[in-house]
């Protein structure tokens, strides 16, 4: 069959795989590819076993699969033969050198676009799909146009908004999609070709034009804007255990005025994920090399406001467990940075978990989806952890139970029958503010709420 467009897309991981499949499965007339250098993750986006887990990717992946979506190995085939290439590989926080803990580590990105030019014979336009710092696409341009090739490639930035556990939606019907380019009749050219794609299913007026390096500056502002509401609720929530205010209150009560909006104002253990803390941190290292400390400072507190609320729920577990954890089974209810994924990528649980170990405590893991992620990384360390899907089964002899993600089967236990499995006397320790703490605290338990003053029985 003759396809209207070829797409490839380099990264087949959480942004690479879904979006690729949500556009062959609104553009039936494109062949979409995806390419990856992970052998094992492209063998399992061609099993029934996905790489990862996502409400509903299962269904979109099996009804394109082999029709107009192809997952492969072949890297330099693919490019040879693509002229729109996605690119989507990870931008992780770099552990080395200079920025080492702050910049974003771009070797994975420049090998790409190296290898892109080395297999290029024919005029292409380069998407960058990755987070990336503002200004990457100059880089990118002088890596694939300073050759003696002769040819053109046009670098688009096309960031992803998409948030795990809700990412078919969210790419169904994403509040705005983000392209931009250089205003150069070329550069015009084809930032078009990209709307055009994305026309297939999303209405214009929620498809965004601007310069590249708005484009690429937004998706780094967005995420900070998003992490810094949870750390300022967060904040609040640590005054509101102080004071007798409930947070959940307070962020229903200030959520109704429409210039601030309900939404991301959740207290919680503190935030996760692969891309919070790397983006703010990145954004951090770009304003203190344009000298910009002030700035740099201001968005370095969202994280440090985070790390402080994790250690803060650690220090509550200790300090209302008579000050000792050592040799205490602590069940911990959720290991996913957030519900409905089984990625555990900055997990504040991870965090949680470790704090505990090195008080002595026996930890027991339990996650509808998370738990072999969780394995693997406590693989290496021989210490006190064990896991175990069912929660009644993990409570079971606990002194206490933490919840760590906000999976919906948590609130719907019953906790009658856990309390009377448990040790005593019992505490739960409540993360995500998701039970009826009243209710438990009736049945007999010792209560710690995020942002809420403590029910205790002593
Ligand atoms: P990921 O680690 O799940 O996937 C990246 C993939 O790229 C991996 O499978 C890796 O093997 C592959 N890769 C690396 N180098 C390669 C190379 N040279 N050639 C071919 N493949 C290569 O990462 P992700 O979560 O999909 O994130 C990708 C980018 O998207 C990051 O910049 C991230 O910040 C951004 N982003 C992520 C999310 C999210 O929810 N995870 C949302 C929006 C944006
Ligand atoms: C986030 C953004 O929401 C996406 O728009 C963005 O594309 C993505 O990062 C990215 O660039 O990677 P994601 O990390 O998948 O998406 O999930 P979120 O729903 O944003 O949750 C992040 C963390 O914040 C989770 O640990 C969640 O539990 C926590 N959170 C979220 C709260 O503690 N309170 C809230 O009110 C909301």
């Amino acid at each position: 069959m003759d396809f209207e467009k070829n797409i490839l897309c380099i990264g087949a991981g959480y942004v690479g795989g879904p979006t690729m499949a949500m556009i062959a499965s609104k553009c039936p007339k494109y062949k979409v590819t995806v390419v990856d250098i992970n052998e094992d993750r492209i063998r399992k986006w061609n099993s029934d076993n996905l790489p990862i887990y996502e409400p509903g990717l299962d269904e979109i992946v099996k009804k394109v699969r082999g029709k107009n979506l192809f997952f492969s190995t072949e890297l330099n085939k693919h490019i040879r033969e693509n002229r729109i290439i996605f690119v989507s590989v990870n931008t992780p926080t770099k552990t080395f050198g200079q920025g080492a803990g702050k910049a974003a580590d771009l070797q994975y990105w420049e090998k790409t676009a190296r290898q892109i030019l080395a297999n290029s014979t024919t005029p292409k336009i380069i998407v960058e799909k990755s987070t990336l710092p503002v200004r990457t696409a100059e880089t990118m341009g002088q890596i694939l146009n300073g050759n003696n090739k002769n040819v053109q490639f046009d670098v688009i930035s096309n960031p992803e908004f998409l948030s795990e556990g809700t990412a078919i939606n969210d790419l169904e019907n994403p509040d705005r999609v983000l392209i931009g380019s250089k205003e150069t009749p070329e550069g015009i050219r084809a930032r078009q070709e990209i709307v055009e794609i994305y026309a297939n299913w999303v209405s214009h007026n929620r498809i965004i034009e601007s310069n590249i390096w708005s484009s690429e500056l937004s998706k780094l502002t967005a995420n900070a804007f998003l992490a810094q509401r949870i750390s300022s609720i967060n904040s609040m929530s640590a005054l509101c255990e102080k004071t007798e205010a409930d947070i959940d209150e307070v962020a229903y009560a200030i959520g109704t005025d429409s210039r601030i909006g309900p939404k991301f104002l959740k207290a919680s253990v503190g935030f996760g994920g692969s891309c919070f803390k790397k983006d703010i941190l990145n954004l951090v290292y770009i304003c203190q090399s344009y000298g910009l400390t002030e700035v740099a400072d201001y968005w370095e507190s969202v994280v440090k406001i985070n790390e402080w609320q994790e250690r803060r729920f650690i220090q509550n577990i200790i300090s209302n467990m008579f000050n000792t954890v050592a040799g205490k089974k602590i069940a911990l209810f959720g290991f996913a940075f957030k519900a409905n994924t089984g990625d555990i990528r900055e997990s504040p649980a991870i965090y949680i978990a470790r704090g505990l170990l090195e008080e002595k405590a026996h930890i027991i893991i339990s996650d509808p989806r998370a738990l072999p992620n969780a394995r693997d990384y406590f693989k290496d360390i021989q210490e006190d952890v064990t896991f175990e899907m069912d929660p009644y089964r993990v409570a079971k002899g606990a002194h206490a139970i933490a919840i760590l993600t906000e999976w919906e089967l948590y609130r719907n236990l019953d906790f009658k029958r856990i309390l009377k499995s448990m040790a005593q006397p019992a505490f739960i320790f409540d993360g995500r503010n998701i039970l009826d703490h009243n209710k438990l605290f009736k049945l007999g338990f010792n209560v710690f709420a995020i942002g809420k003053s403590p029910l205790k029985h002593f």
